[in-house]
C-alpha cells in the first residue's frame, strides 16, 4: 500500500519576469507588471510530496527530519531572502517564473534525494509552489514501478522472517 507525505515550507524571495529573447515592449506585453525593472517579492509556500510503502515496523514512510535537511540545505539555503534573477545561478538564462522555479526545485530534490531520504523506496512524487493565495504551480512526477516482490523483501529485512504465504 502506497502512502504519501506532504511537507510545507515557507520562504520569501523576489524575482523579475524578463526574457532576454524579447525586446522591452514584448516583455512588458507578456509579463505586465511582473516585468517592472526592480522586481517584486513573494511569500512562497513550497509543498513537497513523497510517496512509497510504509515501513511495516515503524509505520512511517521515513523520518520527516530527512526531508527537512534536504530542503533546508539545497533549497532554502540558496533561495530564501534572495533575488532569483541575481542570486541563483540556475536563473542566469532561465526566466524565474514560479513555474520554472518549481522545475528547478524538482531537479535539485531529485539530484540529492538519495543522499538524504531513506529507505530508498520513498520517491519524490509532487512539488507545488504557491506564489500567492490565488496562484500555485505544481509538478507531478510518475511513480517508478516497484518490483512485485519488493514488499516481501522489506518484510524479511525488517522483521527477519519470511511471511507465511511467501
Ligand atoms: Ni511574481
Amino acid at each position: 500500500m502506497t502512502v504519501s507525505l506532504t511537507r510545507r515550507y515557507r520562504f520569501c524571495a523576489s524575482h523579475r519576469l524578463h526574457s532576454v529573447l524579447l525586446n522591452d515592449v514584448e516583455n512588458q506585453r507578456l509579463y505586465g507588471k511582473c516585468n517592472n525593472p526592480y522586481g517584486h517579492g513573494h511569500d512562497y509556500t513550497l509543498s513537497v510530496t513523497a510517496s512509497g510503502p510504509l515501513d511495516p515496523m515503524a509505520g512511517i514512510l521515513f523520518p520527516i527530519s530527512h526531508l527537512d535537511r534536504l530542503v533546508d540545505e539545497h533549497i532554502l539555503a540558496r533561495f530564501a531572502h534572495r533575488n532569483f534573477n541575481v542570486d541563483v545561478a540556475e536563473f542566469e538564462t532561465v526566466v524565474p517564473t514560479t513555474e520554472n522555479i518549481a522545475l528547478v526545485i524538482v531537479d535539485l530534490l531529485r539530484k540529492n534525494w538519495a543522499d538524504y531520504i531513506y529507505p530508498a523506496s520513498a520517491q519524490l512524487t509532487r512539488v507545488q509552489m504557491e506564489e500567492t493565495d490565488r496562484n500555485s504551480f505544481e509538478v507531478v512526477l510518475p511513480v517508478a514501478a516497484r518490483r512485485a516482490d519488493a514488499h516481501l523483501e522489506e518484510l524479511r529485512e525488517v522483521e527477519g522472517r519470511v511471511p507465511v504465504n511467501a
